[in-house]
């Protein structure tokens, strides 16, 4: 399996500690998830296993982490070896993804993106759900549907948009990471109504959609006003679905 990530692998991590917008990527994720302790996570999309990472290190008792790029998984692995922190990595396509186990919680930071339409999208919630246990959660960081090129440019937030051509379902999109070593990405912004009715033919009963937000801190940091075009037109958003 080879993909656009198998020719970033390490380089993608200088983007988490260099750019703005994971700060609040990770604000907002760690929010929705609220207490992890002791849960068993299968961390879709893991990448190099940067939140496979932080799960264990914030009380998850262990971490699965599933990458569809080889070298991404390497990454993980490597830094698996280096610091044990008993997680394991393999690499799945999730569309194509077969039962791993019954979890009470999956994660997914940037993966929904990657579905080019409602089929596609269906099938990875589909095996996702496929994964949970009964009261299982599944929460992920995406695109905003409702992100628009046109009303601010977040290259302050580290990520640069520079295409967002329309679709029957959406958006292709086409970005940049701005970071040492600017490296380029396409995916799909999807419609809201597709994301909830593939959720809804993949068997989940609840959709919920958790606006973003910047911590008082950070916003002291910042300023006001560096937020305010995040704020008002959000590049990603936290979407939970379950049983
Ligand atoms: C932006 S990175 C996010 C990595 C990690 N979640 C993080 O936030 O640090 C997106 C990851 O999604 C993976 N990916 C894309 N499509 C996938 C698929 N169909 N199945 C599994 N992983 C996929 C890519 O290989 C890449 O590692």
């Amino acid at each position: 399996m080879s993909t656009q990530y198998d020719n970033i692998g390490a380089n993608y991590e200088n983007f988490k500690f260099q750019a703005t917008l994971p700060i609040v990527e990770k604000f907002n994720f760690f929010k929705v998830l609220g207490n992890i302790q002791g849960e068993e996570i299968l961390d879709l999309a893991c990448g190099s296993g940067f939140y496979s990472r932080l799960l264990k290190e914030e009380g998850a008792k262990k971490v699965i982490g599933i990458d569809i790029s080889e070298e991404m998984v390497n990454v993980a692995r490597s830094e698996e070896n280096n610091n044990p922190l008993g997680n394991e990595y393999q690499v799945f396509d999730v569309v194509k993804m077969p039962h791993i186990g019954n979890f009470n919680l999956a994660t997914a930071v940037y993966l929904l993106n990657y579905a080019q339409n409602k089929q596609t999208l269906t099938q990875m919630l589909t095996n996702i759900r496929l994964n949970l246990a009964d009261k299982g959660r599944f929460i992920t960081v995406t695109t905003n549907p409702n992100f628009s090129i046109k009303k601010s440019d977040c290259s302050k937030y580290g990520f640069q948009v520079f295409k967002q051509e329309v679709l029957s379902e959406g958006y292709y999109c086409e970005a940049e990471f701005l970071t040492d070593s600017p490296f380029k990405i396409d995916y799909f912004q999807l419609h809201q109504s597709i994301y909830e009715s593939a959720a809804e033919a993949a068997g989940f009963k609840n959709v919920s959609w958790h606006d973003m937000e910047v911590p008082p801190q950070v916003i002291k940091e910042y300023g006001e006003d560096f937020w305010q075009d995040f704020l008002e037109n959000p590049l990603i958003i936290v979407l939970s679905c379950s049983n």
